[in-house]
């Protein structure tokens, strides 16, 4: 699936505006600057697809793109990201609630935790809408290279820990780097298995 075409489709900024729920879809959520973007970019091997920035807030839209015939890849602006002005905060959370929530074709939301980080108060949000929406969601953890080898268990038992609470959650985790590529083969083949 990832070895053919990908395309960016459509930015959109309003309910009204999503692509017609024809394919499978999935997402990819969480924190402005947890790698959302960069995530997508490295699963396409391709390095400009989705805008990335060291800026928090870089995606201030639902950006579609299209993976072969048959999938949707959705990259959501972040949230968490309170330098923005309220007014514009507000209208992100809404749409992505409204999206998280009402997409009937969406297979699996990804969640996705800073590896360095872990899951956060308003994470746990996300992830209370998730359950109550009953979207399937899977915790992709990111910036792996960040981490030494010797943390990742504690890290790893923190995000555990949390998933618990969630009956939404999808138990397996994903350690991912869009640095050196480690985890996106398993995320890759999450993906295709989801038709
Ligand atoms: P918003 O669109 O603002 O919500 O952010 P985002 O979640 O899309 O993050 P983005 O992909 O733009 O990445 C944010 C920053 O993190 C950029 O400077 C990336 O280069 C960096 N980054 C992303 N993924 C990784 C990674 O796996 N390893 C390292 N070291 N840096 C990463
Ligand atoms: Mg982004």
């Amino acid at each position: 699936l990832f070895a053919g075409s990908v395309d960016f489709l459509k930015g959109v900024v309003a309910m009204d505006g999503l692509p017609p729920a024809d394919r499978a879809e999935v997402c990819f959520a969480g924190r402005s600057n947890v790698g959302k973007s960069s995530l997508i970019n490295a699963l396409t091997g391709r390095r400009t697809l989705a805008r990335t920035s060291n800026t928090p807030g870089r995606t201030q839209e639902i950006n579609f793109f299209t993976l072969g015939e048959s999938h949707y890849l959705v990259d959501l602006p972040g949230y968490g990201y309170a330098k923005a002005p309220l007014p514009v905060v507000e209208r992100w959370q809404r749409l992505l609630k409204a999206y998280l929530s009402g997409r009937v074709n969406l297979r699996r939301a990804f969640v996705l935790i800073d590896s360095r980080h872990g899951v956060k108060p308003v994470d746990e949000e996300i992830m209370a809408l998730l359950d109550g929406a009953a979207v399937t969601f899977q915790t992709v953890l990111t910036k792996a290279d960040k981490v030494k080898p010797k943390d990742r268990e504690k890290m790893l038992a923190q995000v555990r820990g949390a998933l618990a609470r969630h009956p939404a959650a999808f138990p397996e985790i994903v350690l991912t780097s869009s640095e050196t590529g480690e985890g996106l083969p398993t995320l890759r083949a999450i993906v295709a298995a989801l038709a």
